[in-house]
């Protein structure tokens, strides 16, 4: 569009006066004999194929409790150092890699502190700030009021089921687990870490009990986090826990947190007493042995992943845990990994319509 020029300051019945047709495109002059078009026909094909935002989708590889036998390699992971020497290309398969599976490793991230694990992080986009600040480096403390400052066991989770717009990236870095009362290192410390893909879960629902998967996708509810005295924070209208694309019927975003969970509507199409059901059956398939993925988090090994899609968790652990890491904004992730993974010219196709 020409730059100063206002589309909605032209007369309200203008029309084409004469179309040509030529090598490169086709030429419109405009009948207020004043405009001239020209659309390319990359863009005319493209525009008629309707191949736009909604269906800008990846293959997408689910995982299980033994990972993905299909990947080339397992789990997937890139290496801090190759961020270092070609950053587009890392972090062009990084954001491949989580698109693809849901989540990835880098290695090799030094571990003395949260520093290098922070500018990481910023490599892929901005660290988004929420009510408990930006880049965290904690260690347990029941005092922030939320269980993920508490050494006890989580269940399969998404964060920040709360927001309009929930975290889209979330990454963990253990700097390190220490326990002053073990000697010899010989007794486990606990705190395995747990992923569960969503969207396999959800795949597994559908095909068992699609009415389930109906209800779980459409009543919608409401979610909050009002632990901190003074905050209260609640998404702008209500959502389901899978929320599907109203045009492919594809799942798009699952919410799940029963502590940031508000009360079951009584006005649903649905009851609650048929929501409960519904979701008793993706709780039992969320804690299926074939679904969750165990591995223990090691200091040096930065985990990122689809906080959209995939849900995390743990197990309980003794001793101190120093654990670092933050959110990023979905929209910025999937702007670096589209700037990282195409050309210019095929991401502005596929984005501007
Ligand atoms: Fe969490």
């Amino acid at each position: 569009m020409q730059r100063g020029f206002n589309t909605f300051d032209l007369p309200k019945d203008i029309r084409p006066l004469h179309v040509e047709s030529q090598e490169a495109g086709v030429r419109v002059q405009w009948s207020d004999n004043a405009h001239e078009s020209f659309y390319p026909w990359e863009f005319i094909n493209s525009y008629l194929k309707a191949d736009r935002v909604e269906s800008e989708s990846l293959q997408v590889e689910y995982f299980g409790a033994d990972g993905n036998s299909e990947a080339e390699q397992w789990p997937p992971s890139v290496r801090s150092k190759d961020v270092e020497s070609n950053e587009t290309a890392a972090i062009g398969q990084l954001t491949a890699f989580i698109r693809r599976f849901g989540f990835s490793f880098i290695k090799d991230v030094p571990y003395e502190t949260g520093e290098a694990t922070e500018k990481l992080l910023e490599k892929i986009a901005f660290i988004r700030h929420t009510h408990y600040g930006g880049f965290y480096d904690f260690i347990p403390d029941l005092a922030l009021a939320d269980t993920a400052y508490t050494n006890l066991a989580l269940a399969a989770h998404t964060d920040t089921t709360y927001f309009s717009d929930p975290a889209g990236l979330q990454a963990f870095h253990l700097l390190s687990h220490t326990d002053d009362t073990v000697k010899d290192g010989k007794i486990s410390l606990g705190g395995q870490s747990l992923l569960v893909d969503g969207f396999y879960a959800a795949s597994i629902l559908r095909d068992e009990d699609p009415k389930a998967f109906e209800i779980l996708s459409r009543v919608k509810l409401p979610w909050h986090a009002s632990g901190n005295e003074g905050i209260t924070i609640a998404p702008d209208k209500l959502y389901p826990v899978l929320e599907v694309d109203e045009k492919t019927g594809a799942l798009h975003r699952v919410r799940w947190n029963n502590d940031d969970r508000g009360v079951v509507p009584f006005d649903s199409e649905y009851s609650p007493q048929e929501w409960y059901d519904a979701a008793r059956k993706w709780d039992a398939i969320l804690r299926r042995k074939s679904v969750e993925y165990w591995f223990q988090l090691t200091p040096g090994s930065l985990l990122v992943f689809d906080n959209w899609r995939v849900l995390h968790g743990r197990s309980a652990f003794t001793g101190v845990r120093r654990m670092c890491g933050g959110y990023i904004n979905r929209d910025d992730f999937m702007s670096r990994w589209r700037n990282t993974n195409y050309p210019r010219e095929e991401i502005l196709r596929r984005v501007v319509g």
